[in-house]
């Protein structure tokens, strides 16, 4: 057993007997021991489908951990932005959950589980049969959902909408964020198939209008540049009921935040979100610019980037980091000790 392995074990040991908060040099251990175990891996393979995204270095390896007490631990590249792609659906459907209350997307968009790729056009179809029937089908976390959820985020104008948008990724990150104008012309050139999405959705009345707007503003947050620590800061803001743990702004109500998290835990990681859940029981969520975050609520948000991607569209490296140093912090919420 090497040295490393001793001091992970004894992290292990400290972590879930006497809690997160007091353990900094473990947190420390265990981010570290993570990113030695899989700097070197290397399966999966960049996103290809957004020319942009191609281009991105697979070498790219950054980890973060923000405690739900505002700490914060990192390892490898935190300064690298990629885009957050589909991470950002969580911050948009929080948004108009925010706004417009928990039952809005329940009944618009829906909160279940599609079982299909993350821009199945057959989901959509699915969806259709149940016009009427009760809540959809679908969740705010695939495309057509997402594009929904853009949809419904209330303005007067696109500028007035997308200030929105970003202005509530800006509080969750605590910075202001920019667009990666070089993804968003990308993906602007290559979203034939959500423009079909979108007015598709239109079609079937989940979109109520301007379904072109929808899908612009939903390529452009797409495109907003994050790094490592960003994206645990995001998460942390979900860990710590809402309130982002650094700059102390309550970014949305905490009675709001378990939804957002059961769409994450539901649907997060797509038709591969079981699996995920069953090795980590973290909700979480992917991007196909290789960014993941994960929340274990009321501890820490976790988010590594590493841009190859399995068949499923999420990062490799950043599942198995992430699985790695939960399991290592006891950050399974499924794995509560009873209460004596
Ligand atoms: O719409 C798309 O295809 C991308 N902008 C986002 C997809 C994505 O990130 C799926 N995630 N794993």
């Amino acid at each position: 057993m090497t040295r490393r392995t001793l001091l992970v074990g004894a992290a292990i040991v400290g972590l879930t007997t006497l809690g997160v908060s007091a353990q900094s040099a473990s947190i420390q251990q265990a981010v570290d021991g993570a990113y030695d175990k899989f700097k070197t891996l290397q399966e999966g393979k960049n996103a290809d489908y957004i020319p942009a995204l191609a281009k991105v270095d697979p070498n790219l390896f950054g980890i973060a951990v923000v405690t739900a007490d505002g700490k914060v631990y990192t390892a490898g590249d935190i300064k690298t932005e990629v885009s957050i792609q589909s991470i950002s659906k969580v911050f948009t459907m929080a948004q108009v959950i925010q706004e417009q209350g928990l039952e809005s997307v329940e009944k618009q968009i829906g909160v279940d589980a599609t079982g299909a790729r993350f821009n199945s056009i057959i989901a959509v179809e699915g969806v259709r049969t149940v016009v009427g029937t009760g809540a959809p089908e679908m969740n705010p976390l695939v495309n057509p959902g997402a594009i929904s959820a853009t949809s419904m985020v209330k303005g007067s104008s696109a500028d007035e909408v997308w200030k929105k948008i970003i202005g509530f990724h800006n509080d969750a990150a605590g910075r202001e964020l920019s667009v990666l104008q070089d993804v968003y012309k990308s993906e602007s050139d290559s979203n034939q198939r959500n423009q079909a999405i979108g007015a598709l959705m239109l079609a079937y009345g989940y979109v109520k209008n301007n379904w072109q707007q929808a899908v612009d503003l939903y390529t452009r947050q797409c495109s907003i540049g994050v790094n490592a620590k960003d994206l645990a800061m995001m998460a942390a803001t979900l860990a710590a009921a809402g309130k982002n743990p650094v700059s102390g702004k309550q970014v949305l109500d905490a009675n709001k935040v378990p939804g957002v998290l059961a769409v994450m835990a539901t649907a997060g990681l797509y038709d591969d979100s079981g699996k995920w859940l069953y090795h980590t029981g973290l909700p979480a969520k992917s991007g196909v610019g290789g960014g993941i975050i994960a929340v274990s609520p009321g501890k820490f948000g976790i988010a590594v980037i590493s841009p190859p991607l399995d068949d499923a569209g999420n990062s490799v490296r950043a599942q198995r980091a992430i699985t790695m140093i939960s399991n290592a912090l006891g950050g399974n919420p499924y794995a509560a000790k009873p209460v004596r």
